[in-house]
């Protein structure tokens, strides 16, 4: 009996219209473009409209990656989302928006949390469901509206985040030329408390106390992430090459979590990856959590530089805490 694998189809993402550059934002609060810039490595960030949420933006992203796959939306018979910014915060699930948005009728959908790793996540959640018979074409979607839980008084956190959406198909196949390599996920809830909005939730209910103390704003202990960031992504990323016995001069797409310039560059440096290999996005679309890593696919998909058969390494970290890799060929059309 042949195998059955799953494959990365297609890449599509939406990014808001609006800019919000450092220049803007030292207007705002106490901060500089040379500090953001020298610490941060972004220049601007996109922000959605007020009536546009995350839905909207997910469902744009899922309506390219649909078209570039070349199937029919009825051939979707998986739609998740990943999202800590979801249109609703308890029920229901931003997928199930996004399907009725597409048109994509009686399907199973549902969302993940895993913040800025929930698109590498949804990967081997996607891989899970095909490799084992159950689905065939899965759409995957990482969609924040980030800006809807930034307190634009805290620099420390309101000159990192941005908004935006990207979504992928992930088929079945039986080449396994094309297939998902390896993904590695994990976590560790002891780190919680580094990144966290306390509020809404059973913790924190909505109330007066919610409102006045600004509880349903993200909290981030900066520093402390930034550190630990560093050192397990390093780690994963050496060892999911090792397993897969691949030297790093072999990848030609580095894809990582677009958090921070210095991050990315310390990570790209242990790995001895050129200018080249690294994709770079932060510096204009900031970071869009789960969104972050399908964008800047997007980006080099659409600039041409993607083509069949390439491989990409992604690597991501973020709040619960939560990190990932994944070694992948991309299985798509070339733009
Ligand atoms: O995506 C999920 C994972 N998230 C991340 O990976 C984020 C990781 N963290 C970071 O990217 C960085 O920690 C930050 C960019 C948030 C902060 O950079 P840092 O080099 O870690 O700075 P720091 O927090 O140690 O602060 C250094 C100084 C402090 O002043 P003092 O105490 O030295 O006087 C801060 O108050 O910089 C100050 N500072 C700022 N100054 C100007 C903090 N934010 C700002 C700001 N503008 N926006």
């Amino acid at each position: 009996m042949s195998h059955i694998y799953a494959s990365f189809r297609s890449i599509g993402a939406y990014v808001p219209e609006k800019i919000l550059s450092n220049a803007d934002l030292e207007k705002m609060v106490d901060t500089t473009d040379e500090w953001i810039v020298k610490r941060t490595g972004i220049k601007e960030r996109h922000i959605a409209a007020q009536n546009e949420v995350t839905s909207d933006m997910g469902a744009k992203a899922a309506q390219l990656a649909i078209d570039r796959a070349d199937i029919g939306k009825e051939e979707i018979d998986l739609v998740l989302c990943a999202t800590v910014t979801p249109d609703y915060f308890n029920m229901p699930s931003t997928a199930c928006i996004i399907s009725d948005k597409l048109g994509i009728k009686n399907v199973q959908a549902f969302d993940i949390s895993a913040a800025c790793s929930g698109f590498v996540y949804l990967l081997s959640v996607a891989k899970a469901f095909i490799e084992s018979g159950m689905k065939k074409n899965v759409l995957i979607i990482g969609a924040e509206k980030f800006s809807s839980i930034v307190d634009y008084t805290d620099r420390g956190t309101c000159i990192l985040f941005g908004d935006g959406a990207g979504a992928a198909i992930i088929s079945a196949t039986e080449n396994k030329k094309e297939a998902l390599i390896d993904i590695h996920a994990s976590a560790d809830g002891a780190y919680a408390d580094f990144l966290v909005t306390p509020a809404p939730g059973s913790v924190n209910p909505v109330s007066q106390k919610v409102i006045d103390e600004g509880l349903n704003f993200v909290q981030m202990k900066g520093n402390e992430t930034f550190k630990l960031a560093v050192k397990t992504l390093t780690k994963d990323v050496k060892e999911i090459l090792a397993r897969n016995e691949i030297a790093s001069a072999n990848i030609p797409h580095f894809i990582p979590h677009q958090a921070n310039y210095r991050i990315i560059k310390a990570v790209g440096d242990a790995l001895k990856m050129t200018e080249k290999q690294v994709v770079l996005t932060v510096g204009k679309y900031g970071n869009t959590s789960a969104a972050s890593i399908p964008m800047a696919i997007n980006d080099i998909w659409e600039s041409g530089r993607l083509q069949n058969g390439d491989l990409m390494l992604l690597d991501t970290f973020g709040g619960g805490l939560t990190w990932a890799s994944a070694l992948l060929p991309f299985a798509g059309k070339a733009k």
